[in-house]
């Protein structure tokens, strides 16, 4: 987010075209993606979901631009690293360390944590760098999970860890790195407990191609998109607000909440608005809403709080 500057160019532009027409020309151009360097995508499994109500209004984002669009700096700082990448990552087996302030701290296994028939939700992303999607998600609420390793009466935040794996995360080897590693981040425990908040192993009811986070990524869909962190290994309960990537690196620019919020500016741009990807070039930019569309929901959770000091 700091190393570039955020680049206004449609998907259509550094994508070849094959791959965001329909799959059957995408399966025509798969020789020249080949030759191009560029392989076409893998079929995914499908997952065992149940429909909700949770953004029944909304049109999902082509899954295109989903899946080819992305930042996930562990396997490159540009928007089509990840998809060109991540392929790389093993995803089975896997596991989940959940401990600190829980009475039933646990490894536990990827099957073991994830239910058997999942929910589709439909959520709007909103990236900090102000640009947003609508994504439909496979997932389950965070307050499952945390509900089997019982939190104790202390916890008052949740600390989550990204995958540290040099020899499969392209991002994380070589002279320069954006970064320090693992990526962390944090949320208040009611916030992890808040019905919105889910972990997330789908989208479009397949699961998680690697580039958004395979195979388990946290979503929480009214605070801007980096705290939504990926590839998830850890996951711990502290009494003390846990650090976070982009706060070590600009303390100035990203605060702890980092909650959707257009009258309150990031320091270098306004964030009033935002570029709504997928839409083609001539799309106007859209008016960014007020936790992102979520406040009827989430507003309770900060009332009295000063959000422009607690950004
Ligand atoms: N998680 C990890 N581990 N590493 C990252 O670089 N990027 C974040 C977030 N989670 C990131 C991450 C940012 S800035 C955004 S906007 C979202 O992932 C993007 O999710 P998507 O690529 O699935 O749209």
């Amino acid at each position: 987010m700091i190393y570039r500057p955020v680049r206004n160019i449609p998907v259509s532009q550094i994508t070849p075209r094959e791959m965001y027409l329909n799959r059957r020309s995408l399966m025509a151009g798969a020789g020249a993606a080949l030759a191009a360097g560029m392989l076409p995508a893998p079929a995914f499994a499908r997952l065992e979901t149940k429909a909700t109500a949770y953004g029944a209004d909304l049109e999902p984002t082509a899954k295109e631009y989903v899946t080819g669009y992305n930042n996930f700096y562990e396997f490159g700082v540009g928007k089509e690293d990840p998809a060109a990448n991540a392929g790389s990552l093993t995803t089975s087996p896997w596991s989940v360390e959940i401990g600190g302030l829980v009475a039933k701290p646990a490894t536990l296994a990827l099957e073991d944590i994830v239910p058997k028939v999942q929910e589709d939700r439909i959520y709007r992303l909103r990236c900090v760098e102000g640009w947003s999607m609508v994504i439909p998600w496979v997932g389950f609420q965070l307050s499952d999970l945390l509900a089997k390793v019982e939190p104790l009466g202390s916890a008052k935040y949740v600390a989550f860890e990204t995958l540290v794996r040099p020899d499969e995360m392209s991002g994380q080897r070589g002279f320069f790195q954006p970064l320090d590693w693992p990526y962390v981040e944090g949320l208040r425990l009611d916030e992890a407990m808040h019905p919105l908040t889910i972990l997330a192993t789908g989208i479009y009811g397949e699961e998680l191609p690697n580039q958004n986070g395979a195979p388990l990524r946290l979503v929480v869909p009214w605070k801007y998109g980096f705290k939504s962190i990926k590839s998830i290994v850890k996951i711990t309960l502290t009494e003390k607000q846990p650090p976070m990537t982009w706060n070590i690196v600009l303390p100035n620019e990203y605060g702890f909440y980092s909650n959707v919020n257009p009258q309150v500016d990031h320091p270098r741009w306004s964030q009033a608005s935002e570029r709504v990807i997928g839409g083609g070039l001539l799309t106007e930019r859209k008016p960014t809403l007020m936790f992102n569309g979520y406040e009827e929901e989430v507003a309770d959770l900060y009332a009295g709080m000063d959000l422009k000091k607690f950004f």
